[in-house]
């Protein structure tokens, strides 16, 4: 069997990402072979695009998609021929029409999530299930600072905070995204393109600020961040779409009141098939319920996927975007 491909041979602009037609492996002992019906585009894969995180080249793109299983190799018990499956965190190479990868990286969808929702879904909504869930466990009450609140990752924040009976102080530029997170449960919206971010959160939270800030927007906002943090407050640096925050002088954390810094990675809190189902069984529930629904802001062909980073790259996205193969 053959397939589209997207792969990059260097580092660079949209224009590196080129399309061929490759040979699709049979199925190994425990892989599973997928045919997609769409791809979710994370900002992560600009980050491999550009060089800003490494790995040998030349290489395939993509972590995330959802389609049905056509093959499964010896060994796997959990999913067979003709289950409609997704996952969110697979070596680089979700952007192809058919990829043969690791079984036990791929969950059964449940009825009622549709292939596009769950391309959509799986990385983003498993970022925010270990991000209130896990690095900063919320129980209801809080009120909390989340940076790019329209984006992707930011409106199934915005939902699992409400549900979570959380106030979620959102931050976007511009008035549309702004109604956006508010439509999807932000319960205050601040625009960081035009206000001063640390007085808007003193005054929201009549001077308490917050225990955690949960910032994937990275350089632009750092310190930012760390001014509306409560003393001993955690900031939690999971992106970086404005650019990587380097070269930080401890003594910062001290100045601002003892706070706390995590930098976490996805794969880290989903290493195993048991860690990765729990988190899912999570979304998937809240999904279930109706409390969290996808907002497919973008659709573009796998073939245009240069254009696709391009609007993703320069803030002209809402919510999530799925790339469709052929
Ligand atoms: N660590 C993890 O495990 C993990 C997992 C998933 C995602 N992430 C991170 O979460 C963040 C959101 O990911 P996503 O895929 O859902 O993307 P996204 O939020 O849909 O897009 C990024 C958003 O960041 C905001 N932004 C602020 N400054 C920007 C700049 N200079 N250039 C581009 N965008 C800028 C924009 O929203 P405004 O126009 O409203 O400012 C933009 O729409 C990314 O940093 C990503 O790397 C981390």
């Amino acid at each position: 069997m053959q397939t589209e491909v997207i792969r990059i041979m260097r580092h660079g602009g949209p224009e590196v990402m080129e399309m061929s037609v490759q040979d699709v492996p049979e199925p190994g002992e425990g892989e599973v072979t997928i045919e997609q019906k769409a791809i979710g585009l994370n900002f992560i894969d600009i980050y491999f695009r550009t060089g800003l995180y490494r790995h040998p080249l030349p290489h395939g793109l993509g972590f995330e998609a959802a389609g049905k299983v056509v093959a499964v190799g010896p060994g796997v018990t959990h999913v067979k021929a003709g289950d409609r499956v997704a996952y969110a965190q697979s070596p680089l190479g979700a952007y192809a029409g058919v990829r043969t990868m690791p079984a036990w990286q791929v969950v059964k969808l449940p009825r009622g999530v549709d292939f596009e929702s769950a391309a959509a879904m799986m990385l983003k909504g498993l970022t925010v299930q270990y991000l209130f869930r896990q690095t900063y466990r919320l129980q209801g009450g809080e009120t909390i600072l989340f940076h790019a609140a329209a984006g992707g990752v930011g409106l199934i924040a915005c939902q699992w905070a409400r549900a979570l009976g959380v106030r979620l102080i959102g931050t976007v530029s511009g008035p549309e995204k702004a109604e956006l997170a508010r439509r999807h449960g932000a319960w205050e919206v601040i625009d960081y393109s035009r206000e001063d971010v640390a007085a808007r959160v003193l005054e929201l939270t009549d001077g308490r600020k917050v225990p955690v800030v949960y910032d994937g927007v990275g350089k632009s906002t750092w310190l930012t961040s760390l001014d509306c943090l409560q003393p001993r407050g955690l900031m939690v640096s999971f992106g970086n779409a404005s650019g990587p925050v380097d070269g930080v002088n401890l003594g910062i954390l001290a100045a601002k009141g003892s706070l706390y810094v995590t930098r976490p990675t996805i794969s880290d809190y989903t290493p195993t098939q048991e860690k990765l189902a729990a988190a899912a069984k999570d979304l998937f529930s809240l999904v279930g319920k109706g409390s969290i629904r996808m907002e497919i802001g973008q659709r573009f062909a796998l073939r245009d996927v240069g254009r696709a980073h391009e609007a993703l790259a320069s803030r002209q996205t809402i919510g999530a975007t799925v790339l469709l193969p052929d």
